[in-house]
């Protein structure tokens, strides 16, 4: 403050000294005493500032970069990790030319594990060593400009609270999109939520379908550091109903799993194979996958699972290329490490499950008993949410007059 008043009295005695015109020796001396105090006050100043700045860019370092003290896993720093390079020689490999450029691109960057960091909620479990608190949590993929859906879930299913008695916590996980000031944009409204709910992970990579197994991956990673000891996960889209009251029920009611031990359930396929036309979304080139077979997987609108059977899964990816197909890959870890996802009545992902009667489909008793469903519009979930909770909501009842029905029929 003080040196701001000596540049103020500086200039008024430069303003006066010119506007008088006088140039005697005793003016001049004490104009030049008062520069050479103006300028010593710049340079605090501008020292002080640069020191806020500096050392406000070494915590944030700090948070983002802060590698876990285990040999075992591997020493990546988050935010220095270098640019991933491009692997021209893929396309040596034999028919590569004859690939869609999407698939072409993959196997270019197929090897790139590691991405900068740009926004991260390292406080998200309370710390690593409080992590054992979080009961749940829930890891929604959204990409940046899903903002709607994020906004909803935040308010619905997703929201962070005490359900039973557990902690539920939640982090959407996201890569960037659009370009030049589109991109700037959409990264700016993830930093503006991230500040009002600190529930945003994002990295530096393209947030394309093919890119979906690398963002699950680089969540483990995450979880290692961060949250190595919560419970257990829900992993879904951001377009899902999840019924959190249910999972946690559903999760407590486990008699001899705390998460210590194998969970992995959803929507079990299996049976299954790369589809081999180049026209289908889920196309997969014998390049890339050369097996005809995949293993039973979960489908990947939302699955539950332990923090046992994370770590397995991490463990296991290290050693197993991506594959751009996230829901299969994670079968494939599953697979290697010789354990098996499970089908969950109440995991309706493939939307073959979802009563077809307009009627049905609104009932709010059937939403009741599910765990999850894929494919809803945020105004749905929104609606849903509340429906399902409504006191008068009567459900039992009507279950009981149609089983009454049944034995009457009999
Ligand atoms: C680049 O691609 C070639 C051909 O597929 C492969 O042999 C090599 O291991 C790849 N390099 C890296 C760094 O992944
Ligand atoms: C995945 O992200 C990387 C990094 O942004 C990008 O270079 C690559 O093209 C993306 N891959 C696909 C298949 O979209
Ligand atoms: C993961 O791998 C590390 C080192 O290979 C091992 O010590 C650890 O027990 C593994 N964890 C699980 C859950 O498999």
């Amino acid at each position: 403050m003080l040196c701001f008043q000596f540049i103020f009295q500086v200039n008024m005695a430069l303003l006066q000294w010119v506007y008088t015109g006088r140039r005697k020796w005793k003016g001049k001396l004490e104009v030049v005493a008062l520069l050479i105090i103006a300028t010593l006050c710049l340079l605090i100043i501008l020292q002080t500032d640069f020191q806020g700045k500096k050392s406000q860019a070494t915590r944030q370092y700090r948070v983002l970069t802060k590698p876990k003290p285990e040999p075992q896993s591997p020493a990546v720093f988050l935010s220095l990790a270098p640019q991933c390079e491009r692997n021209s020689s893929v396309s040596k490999i034999q028919g590569f030319s004859t690939l869609p450029k999407l698939i072409q691109d993959f196997l270019f960057y197929q090897h790139c594990r590691h991405f900068p960091m740009l926004l991260n909620s390292p406080g998200k479990c309370g710390g690593p060593e409080n992590s054992a608190d979080v009961f749940l949590l829930l890891v929604i993929k959204s990409s940046p400009s899903n903002y709607e859906r994020r906004e909803v879930l935040r308010k619905t299913w997703a929201s962070e609270r005490l359900q039973s008695n557990m902690w539920i916590r939640t982090v959407f996980i996201s890569g960037t999109t659009g370009d030049g000031f589109e991109k700037e944009r959409l990264n700016k409204l993830l930093e503006l939520e991230n500040r009002e709910y600190q529930d945003i992970i994002q990295w530096d990579f393209d947030d394309t379908f093919y890119n979906l197994t690398l963002k699950q991956i680089l969540f483990l990673e995450w979880m290692e550091r961060f949250c190595p000891d919560v419970h257990f996960l829900l992993n879904g889209d951001d377009d899902i109903f999840a019924n959190t009251d249910n999972m946690v029920q559903y999760l407590m009611g486990l008699d001899d799993n705390d998460g210590s031990k194998h969970l992995f359930i959803g929507h079990l396929i299996q049976n299954v194979g790369p589809i081999r036309h180049p026209g289908s979304k889920y196309y997969i080139p014998v390049q890339v996958h050369k097996s005809d077979r995949y293993p039973p997987y979960c489908g990947g609108g939302g699955f539950l699972l332990s923090r046992y059977s994370s770590r397995v899964i991490y463990n296991m990816s290290h050693s197993i290329p991506l594959l751009p197909i996230d829901d299969v890959y994670m079968g494939m870890c599953l697979e290697k490490a010789g354990l098996a996802p499970r089908s969950h009545m109440g995991v309706k992902t493939a939307g073959l499950y979802i009563p077809s009667g307009q009627q049905e489909a609104n009932n709010p008793c059937y939403y009741r008993e599910v765990l999850l469903v894929h494919r809803f519009l945020p105004k749905h979930i929104f609606i849903m949410w509340h429906e399902i909770h409504r006191e008068d909501l009567d459900c039992a009842k009507k279950t009981t007059v149609s089983v009454q029905n049944e034995i009457f029929m009999d």
